[in-house]
C-alpha cells in the first residue's frame, strides 16, 4: 500500500513545520476576529429575528465567533482556553480563504473582496465562498437547534447572496428541510458534545462525519463556479475537495494549533495560469510539495475509482491500524507533541 505512507508523507510536510510559538493563542485566530460580532445583540433584529449577512466576511466570521463562545464550555475537560474545540477548523479555513483572495469575485465583473474595492465582500460566485457557506450555515444552525446557543430556531435568519438564492437556506427551518441528513450529522455532533463522557476520539469523530455530510449534499451545486478560475486554481479546488475526504478518514484533529499550522503550508494566494508544483517560485519548498502531495492524492483517487479512500477509511476503522499511522507520523515528526498522540489514541 504504497498509498498511504505518501499521504502520511503530506501531513508529516505540514506537521514538521514547527508549532506555533502559542505564547498568545489569540494570534492565531482568523483575520477580524476580534473585530467581528461575538454576541447575537451585536447583529441588527428585525421582527424578532437575529439578521447575519453571510456575504460579508465579518458577519459570517462572527457567526463562527458565537459557535466557539457558546461550546467553549464542553471542550474545557480536554484544554484550557477553548484551544480543543474542534470547531476551530471551519473558521479558520474560512480566514484562510478570505486572506489568500479566495472569497473575491473570481468573474471580476465586481469590486467585491478585492482590496481596492469592497474588500469584505463575499461573492457568491466564489466556489470556496459558496461551499463554506454550508460549513458555516449549517453547523451554526444546528446549534441553535440544538438548544447550545441560547435562542430558539425561530430567532435567527441569513440573508440571501444578490443571486442564486434558490441554491441556500437561510434558516433553521429551511436547512433542515433541504439539507436533513447533513443537518442531523450536525445535531448528532452536539447530541454527543452534551454527553459529558464523550471521548476527544468520539467527537472528532462525530465531527468529520458532519463535515463530509455537508460538503457531499452541496459541492454539486457550484462546479459551474470553476469556469470562472484559471486551470491549476480549478484544479487545485476539485483536489482539496476530494483530500478532505483523506483529512476526514485520518480524522485530523481540527483544534486551534494544529489548524493554524497545517494551513501555513496552503497556498497563500489564488493559483494562476502558469503556477505549477514544486517550482511555483513565491512558494517556500514546502507549500510547493503539498501542493503536489495534494494533486498526487487526487490523481490516485481518480485512477483507483476512490478505491484508495475505501481502503483507507477500512483501515482507519481499526483502531490497531489507526495507531501505526499514529506512531509513524510521531517517528516521522519529531515535533509532533506527545499531548497531541495521547489525546487522540486514549
Ligand atoms: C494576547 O493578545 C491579546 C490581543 O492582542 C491581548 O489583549 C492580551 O492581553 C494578550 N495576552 C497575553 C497573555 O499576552
Ligand atoms: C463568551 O462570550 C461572553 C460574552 O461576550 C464572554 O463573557 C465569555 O468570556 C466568552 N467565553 C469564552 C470561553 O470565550
Amino acid at each position: 500500500m504504497a498509498f498511504l505512507p505518501l499521504w502520511v508523507f503530506v501531513l508529516a510536510g505540514c506537521f514538521s513545520v514547527s508549532l506555533a510559538e502559542a505564547s498568545n493563542l489569540s494570534d492565531l485566530y482568523p483575520p477580524l476576529w476580534e473585530e467581528s460580532p461575538s454576541q447575537f445583540s451585536d447583529y441588527r433584529v428585525e421582527n424578532g429575528k437575529h439578521i447575519i449577512n453571510p456575504w460579508v466576511y465579518p458577519d459570517r466570521i462572527g457567526a463562527y465567533r458565537i459557535l466557539l463562545n457558546k461550546t467553549a464550555s464542553y471542550f474545557e475537560k480536554f484544554a484550557p482556553e477553548n484551544e480543543l474545540n474542534l470547531l476551530w477548523g471551519l473558521p479558520l479555513q474560512h480566514g484562510w480563504q478570505y486572506s489568500s483572495g479566495r472569497l473575491a469575485d473570481p468573474s471580476q465583473s465586481t469590486d467585491c473582496g478585492y482590496e481596492s474595492g469592497d474588500h469584505l465582500c463575499i461573492s457568491v460566485d466564489s466556489w470556496w465562498a459558496d461551499l463554506n457557506y454550508f460549513l458555516c450555515a449549517l453547523p451554526f444552525l444546528a446549534a441553535v437547534d440544538s438548544g447550545i446557543m441560547g435562542i430558539s430556531s425561530d430567532q435567527v435568519l441569513l440573508l440571501p447572496p444578490p443571486k442564486d438564492q434558490k441554491k441556500f437556506c437561510l434558516s433553521v427551518a429551511t436547512c433542515q428541510s433541504s439539507f436533513p441528513k447533513a443537518m442531523k450529522k450536525w445535531k448528532d455532533f452536539y447530541q454527543h458534545l452534551k454527553v459529558a463522557s464523550s471521548s476527544f476520539e468520539d467527537l472528532l469523530e462525530y465531527l468529520w462525519a458532519a463535515h463530509t455530510a455537508t460538503l457531499e449534499n452541496t459541492y454539486k451545486s457550484f462546479e459551474d463556479r470553476f469556469k470562472y478560475y484559471s486551470k491549476p486554481e480549478a484544479n487545485f479546488g476539485r483536489s482539496w475537495l476530494v483530500n478532505v475526504k483523506y483529512i476526514a478518514a485520518i480524522e485530523f484533529p481540527t483544534t486551534l494549533i494544529r489548524t493554524h499550522d497545517f494551513q501555513k503550508v496552503l497556498p497563500q494566494r489564488m493559483l494562476v495560469d502558469g503556477d505549477t508544483a514544486p517550482f511555483i517560485s513565491d512558494f517556500t519548498e514546502l507549500q510547493n510539495m503539498v501542493l503536489l502531495g495534494i494533486k498526487l492524492i487526487y490523481e490516485v483517487d481518480k485512477y483507483t475509482g476512490s478505491l484508495s479512500l475505501t481502503i483507507m477509511e477500512t483501515l482507519m476503522k481499526t483502531p490497531g491500524a489507526k495507531m501505526v499511522v499514529l506512531k509513524l507520523m510521531d517517528k516521522i515528526l519529531e515535533k509532533a507533541t506527545p499531548n497531541f498522540l495521547e489525546i487522540i489514541t486514549n
